[in-house]
């Protein structure tokens, strides 16, 4: 048996500018991962004829799916879990023996909290470790980064980096991957609006908006670029405390990118009432998760705040 897990990740600043070659910070959260087992089925070592895909069992009880892998092809032929299984052997070049498979994740779904991304990364070095060598990081992401283009359209990369590289991420879309360091730990409290939202559609959206003036949103874009060079900077100086504005201020851009929604300003708005030095939406909004910089000993006063107001859930997490 192999098995893997991969943590979920939040985007600190920069989402959405980040589609359009400005940089932007995401870090790991361990609190909540993707997690894969991966059997070889001994009740099937004679194929008889039958092809490894139809007797290759996927059991995702999280999404319910229990079925073969042939199932699942016939039903969606780019699902994105029997998509992942298919890259990674053509990529090693084997057809594998029959497997049962077995997916699960806390990390809430189209949230931006990049489940789909984790699952991926999960299941890449699962699937290598039970047959084969564990296949190296860069070779995890872009594996991890393919699938993301069914997920999202247009996908910078930057969820399966994080998520790959379990490090705090900055990143530029086309370029080396850029690890950075946190001088001084931090701590966001994550509120997910319970609102799911698919990356797709809000990615189109402001790619319409971008459209509609490509002078004033590349203006756009270059402040939001701005905001994440003094974020890095303050983070790797232990500067906390210059992170709340640079929140408030990136989140009053993505409300102008039409991305933000009532839920996710109203819990803004509920966690700055509530002791956050700044606040924003992270990922690809409509829904999904606010993240709020908070004193440690603030953390529990904005998450119990963040439930009354609606939250699905609150999350604390040190960034670190
Ligand atoms: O919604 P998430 O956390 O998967 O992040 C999307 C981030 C965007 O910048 C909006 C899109 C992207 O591909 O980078």
């Amino acid at each position: 048996m192999s098995s893997a897990s991969a943590p979920g990740k939040i985007i600190l600043f920069g989402e959405h500018a980040v589609v359009y070659a400005r940089p932007a910070l995401a870090v790991p959260v361990l609190q909540v991962h993707a997690d894969v087992t991966v059997d070889v089925r001994t009740d099937k070592t004679d194929l008889m004829g039958k092809d490894w895909r139809s007797l290759t069992l996927i059991e995702a009880p999280d999404i319910g799916i229990f079925t073969t892998l042939d199932s699942l092809l016939a039903h969606q032929s780019t699902h994105p879990l029997a998509t992942v299984i298919v890259n990674v052997f053509q990529f090693l070049g084997i057809d594998p023996p029959p497997l049962k498979i077995r997916v699960t994740s806390s990390i809430p779904v189209a949230s931006g909290l990049g489940s789909g991304a984790a699952v991926s990364v999960a299941l890449i070095r699962a699937l290598a470790a039970a047959v084969s060598d564990s296949l190296p990081d860069e070779q995890v992401n872009t594996l991890a980064y393919e699938i993301e283009k069914l997920h999202h359209g247009t996908p910078s990369g930057i969820d399966n980096t994080v998520i790959t590289y379990a490090r705090p991420v900055y990143f530029v879309r086309g370029r080396p991957i850029e690890t950075f360091s946190v001088h001084t730990p931090f701590t966001v409290v994550i509120g997910n609006t319970g609102v799911a939202a698919p990356t797709k559609e809000s990615v189109g959206d402001v790619r319409k908006l971008w459209e509609t003036d490509h002078t004033r949103w590349e203006q756009v874009f270059d402040r939001v670029g701005e905001i994440v060079q003094q974020a890095r900077a303050a983070i790797e100086k232990g500067e906390t405390s210059a992170l709340g504005p640079l929140m408030d201020a990136n989140h009053a851009i993505l409300q102008r990118l039409t991305v933000s929604s009532p839920e996710l300003d109203h819990l803004v708005l509920t966690a700055k009432a509530a002791g956050a030095e700044g606040a924003k939406l992270s990922g690809g909004g409509r829904g999904g998760n606010m993240i709020a910089l908070v004193q440690p000993q603030r953390a529990e006063a904005v998450a119990a705040a963040l439930r009354s107001a609606g939250a699905l859930s609150a999350i604390t997490t040190l960034v670190q």
